[in-house]
């Protein structure tokens, strides 16, 4: 399964089957939330996997009572230690634990989508009622609880915000990609094709110089000058192209001046 289909096919679940999992399965899972990046590579969380019955049911009463989670065989409540990310970057160190493990979240459910599994993402609980069930110390505090286990419900897609109304370029509220094209300015447009034509033609240049570091048999060199004529030539086609268009462009707005004011003189002669 490749990453955007585990993404689109993840759902959250809130009905599970009563079987339990296979243990290599959730060692997988484990070892995703592992390898989440993190602020400063501080890796400042720590999972406490709750597979007992009873402790289950507290985590679910910890979570506002929400009763399903208890027909999950697992819980996965990934816990942070804020004091060691604040110790490091200050205040927006409360901001990087909480991303931290949010990484950590993602990755692990992600994993369980691969592995065939389902889970659901729970994040209103009560901080204190969490502690106790799991007698938590101070320095670790709750972030999320993920549910594991397989889906015994089916559940459609909640829908999703289009992606066109999501997205902005270069600075917030703007969804115009490139405004010269929209303003039909030419020569910016040109300016620009010409700036990435050059950026191209070093790039090629820099790779036959490279080829032209290694071995230098006639053989290579032959072919060290094929290649250079080729991107030289290559080179100049487009940029003959974009040139071309620019000048008709030109010419058809001169052409168009020189119309509007043959006209008006006739006018003032008329
Ligand atoms: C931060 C966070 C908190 C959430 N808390 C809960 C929760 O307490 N209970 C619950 O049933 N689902 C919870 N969810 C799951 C969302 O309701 C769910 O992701 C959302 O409805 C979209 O559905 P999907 O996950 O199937 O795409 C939470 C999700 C996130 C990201």
């Amino acid at each position: 399964m490749d990453v955007l289909e585990a993404i689109r096919k993840r759902r959250s679940i809130r009905k599970y089957l009563d079987v339990g999992l296979e243990w290599e399965k959730m060692v997988q899972i484990l070892e995703a939330g592992q390898y989440a990046p993190s602020a400063g590579n501080l890796q400042d969380w720590k999972f406490i996997v709750v597979t007992d019955k009873d402790v289950r049911k507290k985590v679910a009463e910890a979570c506002l009572n929400q009763v399903w989670m208890e027909t999950a065989p697992i819980h996965i409540v990934i816990c942070s230690n804020p004091e060691k990310t604040v110790q490091y970057y200050g205040d927006r160190g409360e901001t990087y634990a909480i991303e931290n493990c949010a990484c950590v979240a993602m990755c692990m459910m992600l994993e369980a989508t691969e592995q065939g599994l389902d889970t659901c993402w729970v994040g209103a609980f009560d901080e204190d009622m969490m502690r106790i069930a799991l007698s938590m110390p101070d320095r670790g505090k709750p972030m999320m609880v993920l549910t594991v286990g397989y889906a015994d419900e089916t559940v459609p897609m909640p829908p999703r915000v289009v992606l066109e109304s999501l997205i902005f370029f270069q600075r917030y509220s703007n969804r115009v990609k490139n405004i010269n094209l929209v303003m039909n300015d030419w020569s910016l447009m040109m300016e620009d094709y010409a700036k990435k034509g050059k950026e191209a033609l070093s790039k090629r240049l820099d790779r036959l110089k490279q080829e032209a570091m290694k071995p230098k048999s006639e053989e290579s060199k032959d072919e060290y000058e094929q290649l250079r004529k080729e991107a030289v030539g290559e080179q100049k086609k487009g940029l003959k192209k974009h040139i071309e268009t620019f000048r008709r462009k030109l010419k058809e707005k001169a052409e168009e001046k020189k119309r509007k004011r043959e006209l008006k003189l006739l006018k003032e002669y008329e």
